[in-house]
């Protein structure tokens, strides 16, 4: 049995760990603290899955972003990085973590979140291709990977724009 909550201090280390293990590399890890120190951290859209034992399984960070159009910048969220111990994968925490997370986003009053993930795994979850909002990214990346998720539904009808992601982002 485990439980999602927002991160505490005292799991900073245990969430480097789920993400180095998750993703074979540091640079998630290495994001993450860079958004944490950043004015696009949102304290409460960190999340964490605690088994009963207290071992942090899982993790999904929430963090601002913006949407440049030629109305102006739309305040937005990006969820990345998403990471549950490989040992715990397959077992429903990764998704109860995205649910859990965009619950959260919403009941926060937050705009539109962009994912850059596996096309088959988000849609799952009510994300489309961003395409279809004429929201493109700011890199080459295949359309079906890019996806975005109305918290506010039809917030984004008739908008066209692009990602602006800040710069923490650049070594992921
Ligand atoms: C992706 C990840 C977070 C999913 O967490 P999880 O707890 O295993 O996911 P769930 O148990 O909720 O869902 C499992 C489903 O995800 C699918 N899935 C897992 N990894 C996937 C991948 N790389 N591409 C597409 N689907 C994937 C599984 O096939 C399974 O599908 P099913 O429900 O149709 O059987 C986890 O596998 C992970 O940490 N992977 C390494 C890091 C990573 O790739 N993060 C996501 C970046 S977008």
């Amino acid at each position: 049995m485990y439980n999602v909550r927002a991160e505490q201090e005292k799991d900073i280390l245990e969430i480097r760990k789920v993400n180095d293990l998750a993703f074979g590399q540091e640079n998630e890890a290495n994001l993450i603290e860079a958004i944490r120190c950043s004015e696009y951290f949102v304290p409460g859209l960190s999340l964490v899955a605690e088994t009963d034992a207290h071992e942090v399984i899982g993790h999904i960070l929430f963090s601002v972003i913006t949407i440049e159009t030629k109305n102006g910048p739309i305040q937005s969220l990006a969820l990345a990085p998403l990471a549950v111990k490989p040992e715990y994968q397959n077992q429903g925490i990764g998704s109860t973590l995205v649910k859990e997370g965009l619950k959260r986003c919403r009941e926060l009053g937050h705009g539109p979140v962009v994912v850059l993930g596996h096309s088959e795994y988000y849609p799952k979850f009510g994300f489309i291709r961003a395409s279809e909002n004429g929201i493109k990214p700011p890199f080459e990346v295949s359309d079906e990977n890019f996806m975005i998720y109305e918290v506010k539904p039809g917030a984004l009808n008739n908008i066209e724009g692009t990602v602006f992601y800040p710069e923490a982002f650049t070594d992921v």
